[in-house]
């Protein structure tokens, strides 16, 4: 089959890639200790299923406005506010079928052939390959664990060209939990902002945040306006993953922009949902705390039991949900190698181990691999045991 230029410059996502192996395992009935799923464990809010629920009895079953209901992008402007002292207007914003959608829009309105788009690695692997699509060229500036993953305005600099059209900053960082802390964004900002450089910063995990880090959003920054873009999702923060809806706030010229592109592709994102969304922007936030307090708990068992590992180093994530150990003294042909690339160590840990983890090559960090904690403290004290009777006998095979 003849298929499009763009569709072959990207691949299917190598985390649905896991997720799909893990399954096809647990139908056949194995115990899989699952540290694969980027999204919470824990269910939608009631206040927000009963929202959804009373919009299907009430038949708000109907197109509406190609960028949202007018309530949902003025709740979403008052949240933004409220929560992380933005300062929008409904027409600086539009609803979309999740903040991938959201990035999908704006990669595909501002970017194109010949562009260049600067992205910290580790990165969220849909990223570049958005980038691709748009016909852009990813330009990848390599963190390092010693830092946190955190990206520096100095390492942004030495990269940006005159082709570079934007920035992506990921805060809290899938799959780093990277945190890039405000003073830093802030200096970002001002070297976008004299490039004359797009600057789109990533909020989905804004509010999963761990001491001393606290919810920051670079749109908070004076005069950022006219250079920021703001992703937005009620996937991790409300626990809404397959509701689909995220959001962008950016200058209404852009707004419209990206409206006319969802108005020949998706139209507007699914109505009920919307008025689900409606009420985790308008409701109470109680549910977050709670929620960040479970996987404050899960953070110190996982990383903990991680740095027990022989051979296993790992940094402390400064937000969101996932461990980014690294095991590349596990890799290669030394004498505690068993593995080439994180890519076949983590197919061995799936099949002889039974535990689904994420290799780091996905985010363009070989020799790490992706632990997401999204799951209960049981679960991850036996993915654990059986970590380490993984290592420990390939340690002993040694
Ligand atoms: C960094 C990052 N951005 C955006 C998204 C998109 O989330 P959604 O499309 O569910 O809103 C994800 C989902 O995993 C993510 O990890």
């Amino acid at each position: 089959m003849q298929l499009t230029d763009r569709l072959n410059r990207i691949q299917i996502s190598p985390t649905a890639a896991v997720i799909a192996a893990a399954e096809q395992l647990k139908a056949k009935g194995v115990d899989i200790a699952d540290f694969g799923p980027g999204e919470p464990d824990f269910p939608t809010p009631d206040h927000i299923k009963k929202a959804g629920i009373r919009a299907i009895e009430e038949n708000k079953s109907k197109y509406t406005a190609t960028p949202g209901i007018m309530p949902l992008r003025e709740a979403i402007c008052v949240w933004h506010k409220r929560e992380l002292h933005s300062n929008y207007e409904p027409k600086e914003c539009i609803v979309n079928v999740g903040g991938k959608h959201s990035i999908f829009n704006v990669v595909c309105s501002l970017v194109q052939t010949g562009d260049e788009v600067i992205i910290p690695a580790p990165y969220w692997v849909s990223f570049p390959d958005i980038v691709k699509y748009a016909g852009g060229t990813p330009v990848y500036v390599s963190t390092k664990a010693e830092d946190g993953f955190s990206v520096k305005a100095a390492q942004i600099e030495k990269v940006i060209t005159p082709k570079t059209k934007m920035v992506i900053i990921n805060s809290p960082s899938n799959p780093s939990g990277a945190v890039v802390p405000p003073d830093e964004y802030e200096r970002i900002l001002a070297l976008c902002k004299k490039q004359k450089i797009w600057l789109m910063g990533d909020e989905c995990y804004s509010h999963f945040t761990y001491d001393p880090h606290k919810p920051f959003s670079i749109a908070s920054a004076q005069d950022s306006k006219e250079h920021v873009i703001i992703i937005g999702s009620m996937s991790k923060t409300f626990a809404m993953t397959g509701w689909r809806v995220g959001y962008t706030l950016a200058p209404e010229k852009l707004i419209q922009a990206v409206t006319k592109m969802q108005s020949q592709s998706t139209s507007n994102p699914t109505s009920i949902a919307q008025y689900a969304a409606l009420e985790a922007m308008r409701g109470t936030m109680e549910t977050v705390p709670l929620m960040l307090a479970e996987y404050t708990k899960r953070r110190k068992r996982i990383v903990e039991g991680l740095r027990a590992i022989p051979g296993v180093t790992c940094e402390w994530p400064g937000g969101a949900f996932y461990a980014f150990p690294n095991i590349s003294a596990h890799l290669g042909d030394g004498p505690s190698a068993f593995a080439k690339t994180c890519t076949e160590l983590s197919r061995l840990l799936l099949e002889k181990a039974h535990v689904a983890v994420v290799p780091g090559e996905a985010f363009g960090a070989p020799g790490f691999l992706r632990i997401s904690y999204a799951t209960s403290i049981e679960r991850i004290d036996e993915g654990l045991r059986r970590l380490n009777r993984f290592f420990s006998r390939a340690e002993a095979a040694a």
